[in-house]
Formats: C-alpha cells, sequence, structure tokens
C-alpha cells in the first residue's frame, strides 16, 4: 500500500513547493508511480513548475464534488525524464478561484475533507501509486488541516528563523500530536558555514530536538543555484548529480523506511 506524503509549514516561503517537486521526481527516478496534489489553494505553484495550463477539471472541482479525480490528474509521465510515472492536480490559480477557496465555510471544508479521505482508496487502492504527495499553505488553513488529516505522514519544513522554529514547535505539538500523525522536520535553507564541523551540525540539529523530541529527517543548506534556477528547476529531474539533488534523494530513502 502507497504513501501519503503532506508537506507543510508554519511560514511561508520556507521551501515546501520545492521539497514536493522534487520528492516527487525523485520517486519517479527510481522506477515509482507517484502524484503530486497542489493543496495551495491560496497561492498555486505547480502549473507554473511544470508549465501547465491545467487541463478542464482543477482540484478545486473535484473537492466541491463537480467531477472525479481521474478528470483533474494530468499525466506528466513523458516529460518526467523517469522510468516511473507522474501524475499532477492542478489547483485553479485564477483570482475568481482564489476568492471563492478563501470563503469556503466549515461545512464546506468538512465535506472536501471527506472526499479528501476518498482519495486513498481511488489513488492508492485503485490506481495502485506509491506516493501521493500534497503541496499545502502554510499555517492553519483549513486546506492544509484537510491534508494532514488525510496524511500518512507529514513533512514539516522549517527554516533557522527564530520564529519559524518556535511556531513550528508549536503548531507540531498542537496540532500533528492532536491527529497523532508521523512528522519529520526538514530544516531547509540553512547557511552552509553552521554545518562545516560536526559540532556546529549537531548545534543546528538541537535547535530542535533539545526541548522536544522532533525527529529532525534532514538539515539543507541554502544553495545560491536553487535561488538561481528560481522554481524553474526540478533539480532531482534536470541535476540529479546537484547536492540538493542528493539531500532529497536521502530525504526519499528515509521516508520510504518510516
Ligand atoms: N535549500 C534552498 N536553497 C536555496 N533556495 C531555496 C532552498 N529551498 C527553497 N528555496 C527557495 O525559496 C523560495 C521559496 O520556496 P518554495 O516556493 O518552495 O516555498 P513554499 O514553502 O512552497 O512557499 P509558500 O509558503 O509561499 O507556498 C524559492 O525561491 C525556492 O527556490
Ligand atoms: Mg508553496
Amino acid at each position: 500500500m502507497g504513501k501519503i506524503i503532506a508537506v507543510h509549514s508554519y511560514k511561508g516561503g520556507t521551501g515546501k513547493t520545492l521539497f514536493s517537486v522534487n520528492l516527487a521526481a525523485a520517486y519517479a527516478r527510481q522506477d515509482k508511480k507517484v502524484c503530486v496534489l497542489d493543496m495551495d489553494f491560496r497561492a498555486p505553484s505547480l502549473h507554473s513548475i511544470y508549465g501547465l495550463d491545467g487541463s478542464e477539471y482543477w482540484l478545486n472541482d473535484y473537492l466541491n464534488g463537480a467531477c472525479e479525480i481521474n478528470k483533474v490528474l494530468i499525466d506528466y509521465t513523458s516529460q518526467c525524464k523517469c522510468d516511473g510515472t507522474m501524475f499532477i492536480g492542478l489547483a485553479n490559480p485564477t483570482t475568481e478561484a482564489l476568492r471563492d477557496m478563501s470563503s469556503k465555510d466549515r461545512k464546506w471544508e468538512m465535506r472536501a475533507l471527506g472526499r479528501l479521505l476518498s482519495l486513498k482508496h481511488a489513488l492508492l487502492n485503485d490506481m495502485e501509486l506509491d506516493y501521493l504527495l500534497f503541496d499545502t499553505s502554510p499555517g492553519l488553513q483549513y486546506s492544509s488541516i484537510n491534508a494532514i488529516v488525510s496524511a500518512d505522514l507529514v513533512l514539516v519544513v522549517s527554516t533557522m528563523d527564530a520564529s519559524d522554529i518556535q511556531g513550528t514547535k508549536r503548531m507540531t505539538h498542537e496540532l500533528y500530536d492532536l491527529f497523532e500523525k508521523k512528522t519529520g522536520i526538514l530544516m531547509n535553507k540553512v547557511p552552509i558555514e553552521f554545518l562545516a564541523t560536526p559540532v556546529e551540525r549537531e548545534s543546528v540539529y538541537k535547535r530542535f530536538e533539545n526541548t522536544h523530541t522532533l525527529p529532525v529527517l534532514k538539515v539543507i543548506p541554502c544553495y545560491c543555484d536553487v535561488l538561481r534556477a528560481g522554481g524553474t528547476k526540478i533539480f532531482t529531474r534536470d541535476e540529479p548529480k546537484h547536492p540538493f539533488s542528493k539531500h532529497v534523494e536521502e530525504i526519499a530513502t528515509k521516508i520510504e523506511r518510516i
């Protein structure tokens, strides 16, 4: 049976989308069957990263009950330069859709949760996916909470900012513990000089692990190449030998063992 992974964070801009697409490509290169869903209805990104215009139906329509999931998924396999299979589910990026999604009430969100939960059966059982990845909005947006509830594992991406670390700790304890979710922290954009010696590396881990026992799955340096690519490159697909790709591949292996 496949795994559902929600990629989440307390603050915005930590690297959720970057990890979602790179992890998906890393798994697809390993001959796995993967799907990435853009659950960031506040600021959809996947259409831009994958250079897709969208299909007749969006993920918004699936959650609205207007279509089934097979109408939303785009088969990206021929463009993923991989041995596996890849599907993408896009969120509608139009201003009208952003406004519509931000005005949904609790009742709608509960129904949307039901629709999301039923994906487990449709995608993992029927389509036999190995991995279903949710790229979410930061913080406690309803859509993100729904994604967390539906997931088997939550990857929480944090930077070294004190406010990010503090907020991530609070959020993981108050929210993920409540849902009893397996959680792994990715500490991202860490200045390379913080990782120069084993002692310094240890102190980076300790920022998370000393007072709370949150497992830091990986510490990832800040790479100018990643910044320079400006969200147009999928490193594990386009530059598999890049150190950033190596980090993502190690994360992929660790997740397989969880
Ligand atoms: N390790 C890294 N080194 C350098 N740049 C990085 C790294 N990780 C992420 N970035 C850059 O940070 C920016 C934000 O990344 P991304 O869009 O993936 O974050 P996000 O968490 O999805 O943001 P949002 O909360 O707005 O959805 C991007 O320009 C990305 O390339
Ligand atoms: Mg994002």
